[in-house]
This record gives structure tokens, C-alpha cells and sequence, in this order.
């Protein structure tokens, strides 16, 4: 017998530090005019690390308010999964952080390696341990602490804007006999691009010791390379086409979509998957503008935000969609 999962809780959690255009450009060669333009971001948050503000931390604290909202008991939680870039440790990944800092019982922890997609992937992950009965309520967070992380200076200028810290997380549960919950998930791979947007070094690749023996200036293979335009042009193609999959595979059309909530990774991205499958504003949830590209934590801060304003009610057909690093794009269509 095959049971349905369903989302039943939502949280998320940022830093209260809040990095406006103006503040980046102290710092950097750039303005609110070239970042608002090309990217919508106006402002972003960055982690007091030096406070203990790290991936699991937010991740906790996201975790937190999700297992509040979905009713249930820390301890009812029977498997974690962790989406995240940038992990706290090399090893080991953030999911047993977050076990420990939740005080929970000894339940497995699966730490998912998809950058912006790491979302979905888990709960594409969640949903077929729900569906085979194997767990009841798993809890899945995505969090990043990009900020640690970025060239501040003119050189970084193109990636470094772009991003910002913070956490989301959901409570994936098994439905009753009459919910619909997720409907179905969607994932994609094209490791022939993986270069184009990721972070070399410090890595099995290029260790530590290898970077200071060489004591190379040049060498900035630990900060993100990006090759922006390239990463535009397949996210716009991959998004909508992962969508479109999504729609096709439960006999749904565009129209059918009650809120698309896309991974935040540009305004502009957004706008041009929204024009382009002829959607209404009121569809597409944004929030970029204020926490800029926060990753594998994007949707499920997204998807939070949009429940606190009401734009997420029982019934509503809804569609998840990302696409980054890799490339890897995914999607999920659930009723809500
Ligand atoms: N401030 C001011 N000027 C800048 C900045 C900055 N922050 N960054 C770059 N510039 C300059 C460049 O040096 C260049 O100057 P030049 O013409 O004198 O050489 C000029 O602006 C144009 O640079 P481009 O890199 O060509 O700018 P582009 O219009 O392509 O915009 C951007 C860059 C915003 C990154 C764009 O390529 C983009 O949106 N790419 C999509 C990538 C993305 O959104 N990634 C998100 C992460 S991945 C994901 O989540 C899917």
C-alpha cells in the first residue's frame, strides 16, 4: 500500500542583520541601480557567526517553528533531511547538528547536496519515504550562510551581491486517506555544466595545504565562480520546462496554478519564467528583493512567508520549482 504525504508545517528563520544595496557598495565597487536592475534584490541578511548564528543554528530555529505549526511533538519527528551549500562542518553534514540541537532521540539524518535545488530534491526524498510507509513525519529544512563565504571586494562584485543567509523548513507528514498532499516530484541533472556555477576549493580536489603551499593571489578557487549569463540562459529553458513536466505528468495547466513558488534566484529569472507561461502576478510568489539568493533555503522561506500572508489555503494547487549548480532543476506540484 502506497500512502499520500502532505506539507504540515512551515518555518523559517533570518538573520535580524540586514545588508542593504548602499551597505554593499561601501564596500564594493557597485550601486542599488546595477543590482536592483539586473537582479530586483534590494536588500539581503547576513549571520553574526561570531554569535553562533551558523547553517544549523537557522536551520534549528527554522525547524523550530515548523514542528510548532504542523501540531506535532519534537519527538515525533522519525527522520531529518538537510539541504545545504554551505554546511557548517567539511563533516560531518548539518543534519545530526540539528538532531542534537533539537535534543531529539536517535533518528536518521540525510544531509542533501543540490545547491538551489536541494529543496526539492529532499522532499522528493521525503515523499517516497512517506509513501512507502517507511516514516510519518520527517522534517526537512534547507539553509545557507553565504556570507562567510563571498569575495567583498570589486572582483566578487557579480556573485557576491546575489546572495544572503537564512533558513526554511517544512514538517512532511503522512496525509489521510482523503488528502491529496504532494501529487508528485520532478528531478534533472546535467553534470556537463557542473563548473559553471560552484565552488572548487578547498575540496579533495585542491586541500588546504595544497592552497597555502602554493600561495597563489591568483588563485581564488575557494570563493563561488558563477558564468552568470550562462546560468541565465539554461534556468530560464530548465525552469519552465520543469514545470510544464510537472503540470503534464497530473493533467494541470498553467491556469490550474494557484501559487508558483520558484527558487529565488534572480527577480529577472522569475519575471521572464512568469511572462513566458503567461502567468498572473498574483500566481508567482516573490520575495528576493529582501534576502536575496539564499539557495537550497529559498523556497521553504518563500513558501513560509506566503503561508503567513494567507496566500497558501487548503486545496490550492501548488508548484515548486528550482533550478542552480549542477545544473540540477527539480520540481514539486502538491495541493496545499
Ligand atoms: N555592480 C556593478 N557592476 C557590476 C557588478 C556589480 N555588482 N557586477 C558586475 N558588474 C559589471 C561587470 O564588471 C561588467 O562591466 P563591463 O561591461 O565594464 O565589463 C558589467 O557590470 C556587466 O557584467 P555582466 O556580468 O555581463 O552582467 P550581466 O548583465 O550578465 O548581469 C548577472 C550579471 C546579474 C549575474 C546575470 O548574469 C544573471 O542574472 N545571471 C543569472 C545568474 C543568477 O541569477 N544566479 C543566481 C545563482 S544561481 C541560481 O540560483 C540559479
Amino acid at each position: 500500500m502506497l500512502y499520500q504525504s502532505k506539507i504540515t508545517g512551515v518555518g523559517h528563520y533570518v538573520p535580524d542583520n540586514v545588508v542593504t544595496n548602499d551597505d554593499l557598495s561601501k564596500l564594493i565597487d557597485t550601486n542599488d541601480e546595477w543590482i536592483t536592475e539586473r537582479t530586483g534584490i534590494k536588500e539581503r541578511r547576513f549571520a553574526n557567526i561570531a554569535k553562533g548564528e551558523t547553517t544549523s543554528y537557522m536551520g534549528t530555529k527554522a525547524a523550530e517553528l515548523a514542528i510548532e505549526r504542523a501540531g506535532i511533538d519534537k519527538n515525533d519527528i522519525d527522520f531529518i533531511i538537510f539541504a545545504t551549500l554551505s554546511p557548517d562542518f567539511y563533516f560531518p553534514g548539518p543534519g545530526v547538528l540539528v538532531q542534537k540541537q533539537l535534543g531529539i532521540k536517535e533518528v536518521g539524518a540525510l544531509d542533501v547536496r543540490n545547491q538551489c535545488s536541494g529543496f526539492v530534491y529532499g522532499l522528493s526524498v521525503a515523499d517516497q519515504f512517506i509513501k512507502t510507509g517507511m516514516y510519518k513525519n520527517i522534517l526537512l529544512i534547507g539553509s545557507e550562510l553565504h556570507s562567510g563565504g563571498l569575495d567583498m571586494t570589486t572582483r566578487g562584485r557579480g556573485v557576491s551581491v546575489i546572495f544572503g543567509d537564512g533558513a526554511g523548513a517544512v514538517v512532511v507528514s503522512r496525509a489521510s486517506e482523503n488528502e491529496k498532499g504532494i501529487l508528485s516530484t520532478h528531478m534533472h541533472s546535467e553534470g556537463q555544466y557542473a563548473e559553471e556555477l560552484a565552488l572548487i576549493g578547498p575540496s579533495t580536489s585542491h586541500w588546504v595545504p595544497q592552497i597555502i603551499q602554493e600561495n597563489d593571489p591568483e588563485n581564488i578557487s575557494y570563493y563561488p565562480y558563477m558564468n552568470g549569463n550562462f546560468v541565465f540562459k539554461h534556468a530560464v529553458v530548465r525552469f519552465s520546462e520543469v514545470i510544464i513536466e510537472a503540470l503534464q505528468t497530473n493533467n494541470k495547466a498553467v491556469q490550474d496554478i494557484d501559487l508558483l513558488i520558484p527558487h529565488q534566484a534572480n527577480l529577472r529569472i522569475s519575471q521572464f519564467i512568469q511572462k513566458k507561461m503567461g502567468m498572473r502576478d498574483d500566481q508567482v510568489f516573490n520575495n528576493i528583493m529582501k534576502y536575496g539568493n539564499t539557495t537550497a533555503a529559498s523556497i521553504p522561506i518563500a513558501m513560509s512567508e506566503a503561508w503567513e500572508q494567507g496566500r497558501l489555503n487548503s486545496g490550492d494547487l501548488v508548484c515548486l520549482a528550482a533550478f542552480g549548480s549542477g545544473f540540477t532543476w527539480a520540481s514539486a506540484l502538491l495541493h496545499w
